[in-house]
């Protein structure tokens, strides 16, 4: 499963229209990372330059130049170099790059200064995002200082640099049906992950255990985590960002599990709260069902028409009843929604976009207002609870209790269609999964 070669050129395409031919694109890939010493993180390769190209590997730099004499898709990337790819691998070199990529012209990654100039000169714009890649930055404004120096005899330096993130990730916030099977699947693996822990939790286990049954399975799906897995067992679930996983699981307590699964560069963003001893007790079980509830109405509001914050709207008004009906706010549910009293026990935003990226590109407001959500968008829905040790005025029963529920949803034309359907939420289907535990 792979996104075609020709949606590549589609994309490529797109963008060109938009930048016209008074304007060039330059697009580099993320550097690489040193972790200690001569060790660097596991690559991650820059999501613009995937989706444009599927070019994945490090040192690169893809340019759009619509109706430029040396091609409109030029990329520039490492050489091939027989003694590096003993060690670090392959390469496609610049004629992998043509061949493989379909580059009208590609060129060493070293030679990027030298036909800067001439690339960007006579163009009006230059699609380049500031700021993101230091050394990327330093190499177009020496070209821009040289073109500037040289104005009366030779090409003008652009009069404008402009991000290239209003066009493309307006683009990438609708997703492709190629797309869409991608994040089927990694929502498909992440899903049967969450069923693996929930089936492996048991009291006395560390919270780390329950990580490792979850990136066995994505492994095991040629996978790796889109983000740092989550793990936390009874008062950890209330710290929202816990990657520590290093604590006991508690016999009586939940624990939180907040992972997903990135396959081919795209996420899927999966979170689930469950007993530890496979049984809800009481205040678990009253907690729970709200935010179940409000999880439930916010996916309801996930169409077209209705705007982005709409579902945050619908989660925040079952969490505020839920919580008067416990006790835990007292007064009219309207005045409370309006003075946000529900922000002590649900402090983050109902969602994100989801795509390439876990938290993916894409503006949420047009003007002063909420964008409207349009077919193929994805999104995740996660309201959650959260009542610390201490929280003044609660019952203490309901203390140290952190609830999130995630699913990730597209927008279609009729019900909202949820990737993540495959991991139970509803409290007895969820007892029965942890049931089937040898
Ligand atoms: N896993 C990050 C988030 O839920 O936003
Ligand atoms: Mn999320
Ligand atoms: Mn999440």
């Amino acid at each position: 499963m792979t996104v075609s070669a020709g949606e590549y050129a589609t994309r490529r395409g797109r963008v060109a229209e938009a930048i016209g031919e008074d304007g060039i694109a330059l697009i580099p890939a993320s550097p690489e990372r040193v972790r200690n010493r001569d060790v660097l993180y596991p690559y991650r390769p820059d999501s613009d330059l995937r989706y444009l190209t599927g070019f994945t590997e490090p040192d690169a730099v893809a340019v759009l130049a619509p109706g430029h004499e040396d091609g409109e898709f030029i990329l520039f990337c490492r050489d091939r170099d027989p003694d590096r790819e003993i060690w670090d691998g392959l390469r496609a070199g610049p004629d992998g790059a043509v061949r493989e990529y379909a580059a009208d012209a590609a060129h060493p990654i070293e030679e990027l200064e030298e036909y800067l100039p001439r690339l960007l000169g006579g163009r009006e714009r230059l699609y380049y995002t500031l700021g993101e890649h230091p050394a990327m930055d330093e190499r177009v404004i020496a070209a821009l200082r040289g073109l500037r120096a040289g104005g009366r005899r030779g090409a003008r330096a652009p009069a404008s640099i402009v991000s290239l993130d209003g066009i493309l990730h307006e683009m990438r916030l609708r997703k492709s049906p190629g797309e869409l099977d991608l994040m089927r699947a990694a929502a498909a693996t992440s899903a049967r992950a969450h069923c693996r822990a929930m089936r492996a939790a048991t009291p006395g286990m560390p919270e780390y255990r329950l990580a490792a049954e979850l990136h066995h399975e994505f492994e095991r799906d040629g996978m790796e985590p889109a983000y740092p897995s989550i793990v936390g067992g009874g008062a950890n679930a209330c710290i929202l960002h816990y990657i520590e996983n290093a604590a006991t699981l508690a016999d009586g307590d939940l624990v939180l599990i907040d992972a997903g699964a990135e396959h081919a560069g795209y996420a899927a963003d999966i979170t689930r709260t469950f007993p530890v001893n496979g049984r809800f007790s009481g205040p678990q079980r009253d907690l729970y069902a709200v935010v179940l509830a409000a999880q439930k109405a916010a996916i309801l509001a996930v169409r077209p028409g209705y705007d982005y914050e709409a579902p945050h709207r619908a989660a925040v008004r079952v969490l505020t009843q839920g919580l008067v009906d416990l006790g835990l706010l007292e007064g009219g549910v309207d005045e409370l929604v309006e003075k946000e009293r529900y922000r002590r026990f649900y402090m983050h935003g109902t969602g994100h976009w989801l795509g390439m990226d876990v938290h993916d590109v894409g503006d949420y407001r047009q003007g002063d207002e909420w964008r409207e959500l349009e077919p193929d968008m994805t999104l995740t829905i996660e309201p959650g609870l959260y009542v610390p040790a201490g929280s003044e005025g609660v019952d203490e029963r309901f203390w140290d209790i952190g609830i999130r529920i995630e699913d990730d949803v597209r927008v279609t034309e009729r019900d909202p269609e949820i990737l993540t359907a495959d991991v139970p939420k509803d409290m007895a289907a969820i007892e029965a999964l942890m049931a089937e535990r040898a």
